[in-house]
């Protein structure tokens, strides 16, 4: 039977960092607001004409060099982002010439935070089917460009970055499952008010009414982790490493508690980049492989949460 395995790790910020102190010149708010209610210091933003491929390369070579793999060895691209370059060609078409494995298969999927999650399950499944053999997963997104600078409540926290990952295949099992959600019967608490269809207007900014938010996510993940251990019959004593969606730390300490794991087992990467969306979980595995705490052998969950709503976990052996 075919597993598919993370092969390889990379992520990438842009060069601007944007600080609590910086943004207190921007609006009415606080270094000690935005870090107590959210754990967020600073985040990264895009310079002029960046773009989120841009970021999205720069992560993809980087997990491609920690596979041992040559770019032009992918054979299956998947790329989660709400932050497109273009409506069309899609950012894993975009991001695919770049590379130069041409013929292969290469979409994105724009479901928010959980873009990385969707693309990971789905990657999954056609590297376990023996379709894929090198797949690039990427979550990428250059929020700040949908950002209303001028909204306290937003602008806070959501920021820019990339991550991604290599799946190949392999004998024993790697991604245990993966588990995928969306409800959009919330859809207007949590949205981008513009679009092709329906016209971008003068303000394509996001909107988040972040107290619901955030009450809906703790419990739908609180739901998303026991779901993966059940499904592979595991108790939550086994799990090695949390690698959460970074949204807010008060997000990520209510579901470690749930999880009755100690903050030393989670990886917490918010106060450095802020909310990354599709680019957070990535993002936050890629800095744990890279600084020794995650290593081979280790079990994994990965979770995230966002605009729909979408929601999904992910069970891994690193
Ligand atoms: O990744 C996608 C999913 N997104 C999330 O998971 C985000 C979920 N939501 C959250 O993380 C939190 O709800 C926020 C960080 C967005 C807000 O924290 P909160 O503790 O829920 O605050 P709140 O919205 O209830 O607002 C509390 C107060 C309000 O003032 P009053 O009405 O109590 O006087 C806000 O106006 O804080 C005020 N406020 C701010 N004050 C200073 C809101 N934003 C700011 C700000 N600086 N940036």
């Amino acid at each position: 039977m075919i597993h598919s395995r993370i092969a390889g790790t990379g992520s990438h910020l842009p060069e601007k960092v944007l600080t609590n102190f910086d943004l207190e010149k921007m609006v009415d708010t606080s270094d000690e607001w935005i870090r107590t209610r959210t754990g967020i210091e600073r985040r990264h933003v895009a310079a002029d004409g960046e773009t989120t491929v841009d970021l999205a390369e720069f992560a993809a070579r980087r997990a491609l060099d920690a596979a041992g793999l040559a770019p032009g060895d992918v054979d299956f691209i998947a790329f989660g982002t709400t932050t497109p370059d273009l409506v069309f060609p899609n950012c894993g078409v975009l991001l695919q010439a770049r590379l130069g494995c041409r013929n292969v298969p290469a979409f994105s999927v724009e479901t928010a935070c959980a873009g990385f999650m969707y693309a990971l399950s789905i990657a999954d499944k056609y590297v376990r089917c023996g379709e894929a053999k090198r797949a690039l997963v990427v979550g990428a997104e250059t929020l700040s460009r949908i950002t209303d600078w001028s909204d306290r409540s937003t602008a806070v926290l959501f920021a820019d970055g990339a991550g991604a990952v290599v799946l190949e295949p392999g004998s024993e099992p790697g991604v245990l499952s993966t588990h995928l959600h969306a409800d959009g019967h919330y859809k207007d608490l949590l949205y981008c008010g513009g679009g092709v269809s329906r016209g971008f207007g003068p303000k394509l900014t996001i909107n988040m009414s972040g107290n619901e938010v955030f009450k809906v996510a703790v419990t739908k993940l609180g739901q998303a982790v026991d779901e993966a251990l059940a499904a592979n019959g595991l108790d939550r004593s086994a799990l090695d490493w949390l690698v959460p969606h970074q949204a807010n730390i008060r997000i990520i300490q209510a579901t470690a508690r749930k999880l009755d794991m100690p903050m030393e087992r989670v990886v917490v990467t918010v106060q450095e980049h802020g909310n990354t969306s599709a680019a957070s979980v990535p993002l936050a595995l890629d800095v744990a492989v890279r600084d020794g705490r995650i290593k081979r052998g280790d079990l994994l969950l990965l979770e995230a949460f966002g605009g729909g709503f979408t929601w999904g976990s992910a069970l891994v052996r690193y």
